[in-house]
């Protein structure tokens, strides 16, 4: 793919921008990511969704918090696979974007699945080593590359992707900047899937619970009704919107119950339960 690959030092564009990338840079040792990627060698950021087998909390105390463990990352793997689902038909030819691509769990399996080029881009530096020492060990480092690149000026050449995704990325920018970059990026007819929080426009602003959520990921969760418009505002239209929410909360249930606890639990499990907050998947085609 020809690429213009921008300077190390022109990467990050802002004071927040620099921020973000710190947090994620600092984020090494956190064991709600760690612990749950050595289960397989999938690193995910991002959470799961459908129902808990029950049987984790029962048996030997001992091995309950291995089994929670291993059902909350059969969990986020799951949630990867959804979004894949819907990326549509990809040939071994085509080319991929994963848009904050975090330690590249949802890259690899896209590769597993689909044999193309994938390629993820993040402002952690500290992930994009992580992430391509990942697929050096996996033997696909020729095929799945991570680069040090804002998603909002990717350096990549126009048309040149078939679907672009963003798994639990979007509350980090502008969305208007950022669906335009990826209406550069797809071909006509190409596909964006996005799975996101948003917070919901009928029950009003930020609920306090949405706020401590953002305070806690230094993010800025998008009303409901800014990804409609930003993606109507760059030719891409929505062909699949489905609303995950129900299917998360599981997720957080046994997460709350778990050793990896990180104490937002609480603050996802108000928000989805009150109704100020959905997880959303989005897909749109490219015309
Ligand atoms: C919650 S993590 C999600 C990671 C990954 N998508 C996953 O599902 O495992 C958010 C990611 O967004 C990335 N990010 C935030 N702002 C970005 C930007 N402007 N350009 C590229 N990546 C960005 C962070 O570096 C981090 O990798």
């Amino acid at each position: 793919m020809t690429t213009t690959a921008p300077a190390p030092g022109k990467v990050l564009h802002t004071a927040y921008q620099k921020s973000v990338a710190a947090y994620w840079n600092s984020n090494r040792d956190d064991p709600v990511n760690l612990r749950l990627g050595d289960v397989d060698g999938l690193y995910h950021h991002h959470y799961g969704i459908g129902d808990y087998d029950p049987s984790v909390l029962e048996g030997p105390s001992d091995t309950r918090d291995d089994r929670i463990i291993k059902e909350m990352h059969r969990l986020e793997t799951t949630q990867a696979d959804l979004l894949l689902d819907h990326l549509g038909d990809i040939s071994p030819g085509d080319r991929l974007l994963d848009a904050g691509s975090g330690r590249g769990g949802t890259s690899l399996m896209a590769y597993q699945r689909f044999g193309c080029q994938v390629n993820g881009v993040t402002i952690s530096e500290y992930q994009v080593e992580f992430a391509n020492n990942h697929a050096e060990q996996w033997g696909v480092a020729d095929r799945v590359k991570f680069h040090f690149r804002n998603m909002l000026d990717t350096g990549f050449e126009t048309g040149s992707c078939r679907a672009v995704w963003t798994n639990e990325t979007t509350m980090y920018v502008n969305l208007f900047q950022l669906f335009a970059e990826f209406s550069r990026l797809l071909e006509y007819g190409g596909r964006y899937v996005c799975i996101t929080g948003c917070y919901n426009d009928v029950t009003g602003g930020r609920s306090k619970a949405v706020s401590r959520i953002d305070e806690h990921y230094i993010c800025n969760i998008h009303p409901r009704s800014e990804y409609f418009k930003a993606l109507a505002a760059n030719n891409l239209v929505p062909i699949n919107v489905i609303d995950l929410t129900a299917g998360t909360i599981p997720y957080w249930e046994l997460r709350a119950r778990s050793s990896v606890a990180t104490g937002i639990e609480d603050p996802f499990l108000t928000a989805y339960r009150e109704g100020s907050f959905h997880y959303l998947l989005i897909a749109a085609d490219r015309i």
